[in-house]
């Protein structure tokens, strides 16, 4: 399967890191196409665990190339931290391939995001406050810097005073704050920027197009999630960019005719950081329960994420947008201690029953979840490595899921540990 998107089906964290690693082995490319230092993947190899914010997971294995693409924003300060944290740590980053076309996120980008989560008080999003909201909108906006930007002083100095010159107004006369020096911020970045990034500027979009005409592996590795997409997720409490598998196509420069596989990854239930709907929010003892068993903190920003019972409404969503051929549970163990367990299988809005997710967001919002409680199978399942090894609970619990769902489970994560899953013997 040369062409395999791994995109998240809920609202983020679902544990993408430990299929991706799994896979690791058959893949050549490990392509980012969207989002940037928002997003934070942990990954375990060979015992050792590495939280990633903006490098691409591939950066761990030898054998791939990572590549940045041109989907993705990045501050370039992040990743030369990022890059220099690995290093220390004798991983070799010097594969790494970055998009020219990626837009950079500087330190007037954050300062706005800040401020904007501030100015709109009891309404804020929730963002993790990263600057990547206003520079995807810089990007739209035609006033964004990109990678390759940095590697021409004139235009670098051009750009940087044309967009300050408004930026800086804004600073002042809508937030009355200090504004930000174009020439020295352009001094700071062609001398001590630049020049790093230099050697892994590349043709990110020729580098995929060769791997797949040969007939080598890439994976398109998503971050955020299916309901933080900017058009199709809870709008405006969404990122900034397409994370569902359609943004691997723009974001890495691919046609759809290059895909092969789409795997969805759903965790057993669900969880949510930032603001907006979520129609199985837990408030109560077996809410806290899920954030103790499964951790549930930011792995950069450590904010609580808020825990809630499965959702086959929105997955059967998430199929549909993302042409899912696959789904992968993870953190199945976490609910092995509840005698039952919960799966919402269609939402009641004003007495009326939704299989489907309302197209109007205020239904949404009043969206009763509709629970289908099954018995729980109360057994350790860490140990578990084919289906045949669970208890018939747990895979009762999975079938459910499948015939809710609509594509077949082809991954189970059983524990924390890189062997620590089932996989489906007749999958790819
Ligand atoms: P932004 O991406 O920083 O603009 O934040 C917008 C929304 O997406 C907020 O609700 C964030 O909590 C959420 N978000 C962004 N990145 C992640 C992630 O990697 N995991 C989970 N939620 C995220």
């Amino acid at each position: 399967m040369p062409a395999t998107i791994v995109v998240g089906t809920q609202w983020g964290d679902e544990g993408k890191g430990k299929l991706t690693d799994l896979i690791a082995k058959e893949m050549s490319l490990v392509v980012r196409y969207q989002g940037g230092h928002n997003a934070g993947h942990t990954i375990v190899v060979d015992g050792e665990s590495f939280a990633l914010q903006l490098l691409p997971s591939g950066v761990l294995y030898d054998h791939i190339v990572p590549v940045i693409g041109n989907g993705v924003v990045v501050d370039p300060v992040v990743l030369l931290a990022e890059i220099d944290s690995l290093e220390a740590r004798g991983i070799d980053c010097s594969r790494l391939a970055v998009s020219g076309n990626a837009h950079l996120i500087f330190p007037y980008h954050q300062e706005l995001d800040r401020l904007i989560e501030r100015h709109l008080g009891k309404n804020k999003l929730g963002t993790t406050k990263r600057g990547i909201g206003p520079t995807y909108a810089d990007k739209a906006s035609r006033v964004g810097i990109r990678v390759q930007d940095l590697l021409d002083e004139k235009i670098l100095r051009e750009k940087l005073r044309a967009v300050l010159g408004e930026k800086n107004l804004i600073l002042a006369k809508v937030y009355n704050r200090l504004g930000f020096d174009p020439d020295e911020m352009a001094d700071r970045y062609l001398s001590e920027v630049a020049p790093r990034i230099a050697p892994y500027v590349s043709d990110t979009v020729s580098l995929v197009h060769e791997a797949l005409e040969a007939g080598r592996n890439v994976l398109f590795e998503g971050a955020q999630a299916t309901f933080l997409d900017l058009d199709h997720g809870t709008y405006p409490f969404v990122t900034s960019s397409n994370p569902i598998a359609g943004g691997a196509c723009v974001g890495a420069g691919v046609g759809p005719r290059h895909i092969d596989r789409i795997v969805g990854i759903a965790k057993a239930y669900v969880t949510r950081v930032g603001s907006g709907p979520m129609p199985t929010e837990l408030f109560d003892e077996v809410g806290d329960l899920l954030v103790d068993r499964g951790h549930e903190y930011g792995v950069n920003t450590k904010r609580r994420r808020r825990p809630g019972w499965f959702d086959a409404v929105m997955l059967r969503h998430a199929v549909r947008l993302n042409s899912l051929s696959e789904l992968a549970i993870t953190k199945l163990d976490i609910l092995d201690v509840f005698p039952t367990v919960k799966v919402c299988v269609a939402y009641d809005i004003n007495g009326t029953r939704h299989t489907h997710l309302p197209y109007h967001q205020s239904d949404l919002h009043a969206a009763v979840p509709v629970y289908e409680e099954l018995p729980g199978w109360e057994t350790d399942l860490s140990g578990a490595r084919e289906r045949g090894d669970l208890p018939a609970a747990a895979r009762t619990y999975l079938e459910f899921l499948e015939e809710q769902v609509g594509v077949p489970i082809t991954f189970v994560g059983t524990g924390p540990g890189r062997d620590q899953y089932v996989r489906r013997a007749d999958a790819a």
